[in-house]
């Protein structure tokens, strides 16, 4: 499979509402998978909508492994989730520093759900339904947004806490999604 480019903030279809899936376990959706992937692997993303890579259908693959470059990061679970619903369980918000491999070397301060629940379907159309906290609801969050053409500046409450890399987190940045 490959790696695919991935668009960046300021393309439209970044910004357009994605299409639900209707068949799984095709050929198109697995080739479709594995680019997502191939392209999050090689771009040592946390997560990737596929219309980050001109694919404009309800996809989202995500995961992390615990790594010394996030040491705040919990570790997420690698899923593919397909035609995700979200739930928040409460109320309560949590303000937590968010990238995004379409707009690379950025960071912004973010406030999300802190407990939701998700359910979707994976690849092979069984059904998925989980509740989670923290970084991995976050993930989530911002992944499922991409499919509504919801990019994580759009929710950037105050723009001094938007900027370069380099310059907030000097060495130890949060994972791009
Ligand atoms: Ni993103």
């Amino acid at each position: 499979m490959a790696v695919r480019a991935v668009l960046k903030m300021g393309h439209p279809l970044l910004f357009e509402r994605a299409r639900e899936v209707e068949r799984f376990g095709t050929a198109e959706l697995d080739a479709l998978l594995a680019d997502m992937l191939d392209t999050m692997e090689a771009l040592d993303g946390a997560g990737l909508a596929a219309p980050q890579i001109g694919v404009s259908l309800r996809v989202v693959v995500f995961g992390l492994k615990r790594n010394p470059r996030y040491p705040e990061a919990e570790e997420v679970p690698y899923t593919v989730l397909i035609n995700p619903l979200i739930r928040a369980l409460d109320e309560a918000l949590e303000d937590g520093w968010e990238g995004c491999l379409s707009v690379p070397g950025m960071r912004g301060l973010v406030p999300r759900h802190r407990r939701i629940n998700y359910r979707g379907q994976d690849q092979y159309g069984t059904p998925i339904d989980r509740d989670v906290a923290g970084f991995h609801a976050r993930v989530v969050q911002h992944e499922c947004d991409h499919l509504d053409g919801v990019l994580y500046p759009m929710r950037v409450t105050d723009l001094r806490n938007f900027g370069f890399t380099e310059v907030l987190f000097p060495g130890q940045a949060p994972p791009e999604e």
